[in-house]
């Protein structure tokens, strides 16, 4: 193994240019020529290939988004994307790739590995969904940025007697729903993990607006079945309201633009120096994450057939500790 190429694809994540950093610049120390692909899956099949060094990725560390740019290619998806791509790859001599994203992005590296392709995934996505790591390169900036949205979302609440729907990102996973809810003293967490009856929402506003609470705060998944708008009109629509002013606030791609926060920047250093260390040793088809507090690496046979699942009893304590 000489030539290695990485990628980020799908939603880009705060951390992912540690990530970038670490892999290249271990791939470098250990002899490996480093190749940077733009725009994901889709700048493979555009030839979008650029030789990297060490002076390359210089200052990214505490940088948002992704420096080689990132996209979802419907192209890679068919038989003859993906022979384009690796008609690429092979006229630069690249015979190893590093991918960093989530389900999507992983899902496309494990078809790489299926035709015999040297492949290594990095987990990466704030929706913390992949299987194959407890926690994945994003989610604690995302967190964060949503958590601090919400601690301001509650002050004004408060100084009007409103309730806020706010909604977070997570198309099919409450993860950050659940846990900002949670760290924010929601009073109620909406999850497409879990059935959630508008009615009983209204309830537990007009029983915390009747304790005496002077705001209601709901955090909801953007894949909720019932998302913040649906919600906020089912609520306005109670004939004796739920005693709080109903708003909404949409958080949206803002949780994901960030600078990376110290966890993120290190969680992302590790994996990313993992991820070289496997191109060199020959550890192929998997994926680098995090489990049980370890740097850990996964089969991606094992990844793309399983789902993660939520911890529902975190979510039956924020029931509780909502009251
Ligand atoms: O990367 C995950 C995610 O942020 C999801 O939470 C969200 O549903 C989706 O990406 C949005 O994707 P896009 O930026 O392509 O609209």
């Amino acid at each position: 193994m000489k030539k290695v190429g990485i990628l980020t694809s799908g939603g880009d994540a705060p951390g992912m240019n540690a990530a970038i950093r670490a892999a290249v610049r271990t791939g470098c120390a250990n002899g490996l020529e480093m190749y940077g692909v733009h725009y994901g899956y889709q700048g493979l099949i555009d030839n979008e290939i650029y030789s990297m060094g060490a002076r390359s990725v210089g200052g990214i560390i505490q940088q948002g988004g992704t420096m080689l740019g990132s996209a979802r290619s419907a192209e890679f998806k068919t038989e003859a994307g993906r022979q384009k791509a690796l008609d690429n790859l092979a006229s630069h001599g690249i015979d190893g790739l590093i991918v960093i994203g989530g389900n999507g992005s992983q899902t496309g590296s494990h078809a790489l590995h299926q035709v015999g392709f040297p492949v290594v995934g990095i987990a990466s996505t704030i929706d913390n969904d992949l299987y194959g790591s407890d926690i994945t390169i994003g989610v604690d900036t995302a967190l964060n940025i949503a958590l601090e949205a919400i601690d301001r979302l509650k002050v004004t609440a408060s100084s009007h007697q409103r309730a806020f729907l706010v909604e977070v990102m997570g198309r099919d996973s409450g993860y950050l729903a659940l846990m900002s809810g949670i760290a924010g003293g929601a009073e109620t967490v909406v999850i497409p993990e879990v059935e959630t009856d508008p009615n009983a929402v209204a309830q537990e506003l007009i029983d915390a607006y009747n304790r005496g609470k002077t705001h209601g705060l709901v955090v909801v998944a953007e894949g909720a079945k019932h998302d913040a708008e649906k919600l906020a009109a089912f609520l306005k629509e109670q004939p004796n309201g739920v005693g709080f002013d109903v708003r909404v606030t949409t958080l949206g791609h803002v949780q994901r633009g960030g600078a990376p926060g110290a966890f993120d920047r290190l969680l992302a250093t590790q994996f990313g120096e993992k991820a070289a260390r496997c191109m060199i040793s020959g550890e192929h088809g998997v994926l680098v994450g995090m489990l049980n507090g370890k740097i850990s690496t996964t089969p991606l046979d094992v990844v793309t057939s399983n789902k993660k699942q939520l911890d529902l009893g975190i979510f039956e304590m924020s029931r509780v500790l909502a009251t």
